[in-house]
């Protein structure tokens, strides 16, 4: 194989552009060429290719975002669509591809290597609910980025003796509400995989008053049962101690300079996913567990586990002693 291509596909994370780095010199180390698909898959399609030289990737280690663009493609999903893609790569002498992503990203990238086109990906994303790996590039950064946003929170909340809602991203996942919740010492965390009912949430509220607490924070995954907004009115139309507001922390949670464990980790995968497919491996994951990057089969990932469970749901008790 004299020339790969690398593209970052789904939403962007912070710490791809630490992958890109990698991977891109990694293969200009083995004497291997590296082309970047903008935008994802689409720029496959379009053919919307750019060659990567070691200074491209030159300061990019700690800057958020994606240098080469990143997206989801709805037309990929077409076989003909993929083919064409192939055909186009393989006509430019490019032998396999690196896929900075999840979820779609990943059956992207499956369906390549089905087709005979070698395939590996390293797992992009914030919300870390990726199947096969204990934590995705970019996750750390926005569970940090999470967290100082409630140490603010927390400061007005208490003054005015408020309930402050917090709705973080996480699409189906609860993991950023868990461990953002848990590192702020949140008095709830509502997620997704764990559904409480109303009752108990003005119940938690009304005890926690009664111990002279200052304030009442929920953690909302954005998956949750109620979006922040919702909840707040809810509680704001029932008669509760606390009067509540809230604050959406959207895409603030996507940008930013990623934090040294997810430069790190990025770094890691992306001479590992590298390395796999210039020997000739295919279908195969970056995964990150015991503290190691090991390549995994896309076919043999189990599923992921509940947040709770990966954070030792006993911390949960901390917050209402
Ligand atoms: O997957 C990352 C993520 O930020 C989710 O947390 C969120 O639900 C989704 O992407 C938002 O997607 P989009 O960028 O398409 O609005």
């Amino acid at each position: 194989m004299d020339k790969i291509a690398v593209i970052a596909s789904g939403g962007d994370s912070p710490g791809m552009n630490a992958a890109l780095r990698a991977v891109t010199r990694t293969a200009l180390g083995r004497g291997v060429e590296v082309w970047a698909g903008w935008d994802g898959y689409d720029g496959l399609i379009d053919h919307r290719m750019q060659q990567l030289t070691t200074s491209s990737v030159a300061a990019i280690i700690g800057r958020g975002g994606s240098i080469i663009g990143a997206g989801r493609s709805p037309r990929f999903l077409l076989p003909e669509a993929r083919q064409a893609a192939v055909d186009r790569l393989r006509e430019d002498g490019i032998g396999g591809i690196v896929v900075i992503g999840v979820e779609g990203s990943l059956a992207g990238a499956t369906e390549l290597h089905k087709i005979g086109f070698p395939a590996v990906t390293i797992p992009g994303t914030i919300d870390n609910d990726m199947p096969g790996t204990e934590i995705t590039i970019g996750a750390d950064t926005a569970i940090n980025t999470a967290m100082e946003a409630i140490d603010r929170l927390k400061d007005t909340a208490a003054a005015h003796r408020r309930a402050m809602l917090v709705e973080v991203m996480g699409r189906h996942s609860g993991y950023i509400a868990v461990m953002a919740g848990i590192a702020t010492g949140a008095e709830m965390i509502l997620t997704p995989e764990r559904p409480v009912e109303l009752e108990d949430i003005f119940h938690e509220m009304s005890e926690t008053f009664l111990r002279n607490k200052r304030l009442f924070i929920i953690v909302v995954a954005e998956g949750a049962r109620w979006r922040a907004a919702e909840l707040t009115d809810l509680i704001n139309g029932s008669p509760n101690a606390y009067e509540a507001r809230y604050t959406v922390l959207g895409y603030i949670q996507r940008g930013g300079i990623p934090t040294r464990f997810d430069r790190i980790l990025a770094t890691r995968m992306g001479v590992a996913a590298t390395d796999a497919l210039l020997d000739g491996s295919s279908g195969v994951l970056a995964t990150w567990r015991n503290n190691q990057v090991e390549m995994r089969a896309n076919d043999s990932l189990e599923p992921r586990e509940d947040p709770w469970e990966q954070s030792l749901a006993r911390v949960q008790l901390l917050t209402t002693i």
